[in-house]
């Protein structure tokens, strides 16, 4: 099975290293968390209580999430279009009210059974070789546990609290957002509390899953550091960084994560 799970918390580094591993095999990259973040925004869009297990898990059912490769039109940063319908979702999943409810979201058991099917689906498919890409790297918190735990590589990115909140704080004041950094590390502080301690799924590394440290590195050197374990879990042959590759040599912090 050519897929590559990578697992780890919020801002660890996850989506950008994940990204251009994928790019480098000319795998999919499946990036789990905007499913949870796509039925969150959506309750806030329906005002239903996020404490309301029944009507969340119906949400999550129902939701025609799609994800796309960005339109030529899409140069704002985005490494996919995320679309509710035709609803264009991309940026709206990421704002902090999202942020604020989606480990809520996350936590209960009708959502994570639904998601996670679909997200076993689709690392099945792509994992296969059989579908237009070689193989998968599917980034989340449950990915190498509980979604596909047969994947030959498992990679959990760590950071510590303080150095992941700088970067989300980055992050939302570059996308004009109004952040105050106090707020959001207590906020981080929490999320990880909640997607750590949840009944389901919680988030914790596969016990064969390689542990990498993200804090003080450039995406490229974890990068590096990853392309050739999968060489030798998964038998691939990376290309080199290639010009599409801008965020390669900078800093995790300047990246999505
Ligand atoms: O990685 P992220 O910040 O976009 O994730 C959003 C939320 O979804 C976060 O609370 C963790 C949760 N999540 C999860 O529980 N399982 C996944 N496979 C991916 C994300």
């Amino acid at each position: 099975m050519n897929a590559i799970t990578i697992d780890g918390p919020a801002a660890s580094g996850k989506s950008t290293v994940g990204y251009q591993v994928g790019q480098r095999l000319d795998f999919l990259f499946f990036d789990t968390g905007i499913m949870y973040r796509a039925v969150a925004w959506a309750i806030l869009d329906r005002g239903i209580d996020s404490a309301d297990v029944e009507a969340v898990g119906r949400v999550a059912g129902q939701l025609p999430i799609s994800v796309k490769a960005p339109g030529a039109g899409a140069q704002d940063g985005r490494q996919a279009t995320i679309q509710i319908g035709e609803l264009d979702v991309t940026w709206p999943i990421r704002s902090p009210r999202v942020d604020s409810i989606v480990s809520i979201v996350a936590a209960n058991r009708l959502v994570r059974q639904e998601l996670s099917r679909k997200q076993r689906g689709i690392g099945l498919e792509y994992g296969s070789g059989a579908a237009e890409k070689a193989g998968v790297v599917m980034v989340g918190r449950d990915i190498g546990t509980v979604v596909l735990p047969e994947a030959p590589l498992k990679i959990y990115l760590k950071a510590p609290l303080k150095e992941r909140a700088r970067r989300r704080f980055k992050e939302l004041v570059e996308r004009g957002n109004e952040a105050d950094f106090a707020k959001v590390l207590d906020d981080m502080r929490l999320r990880d509390r909640i997607d750590s301690e949840r009944a389901v799924a919680p988030l914790r590394p596969a016990r064969d899953a390689l542990q990498i440290r993200t804090e003080g590195a450039s995406v490229l050197e974890v990068v590096e550091q990853i392309l050739p374990l999968a060489v030798k879990h998964l038998g691939v042959v990376p290309s080199s960084p290639g010009k599409q590759d801008t965020t390669g040599d900078s800093d995790l912090s300047a990246g999505l994560a």
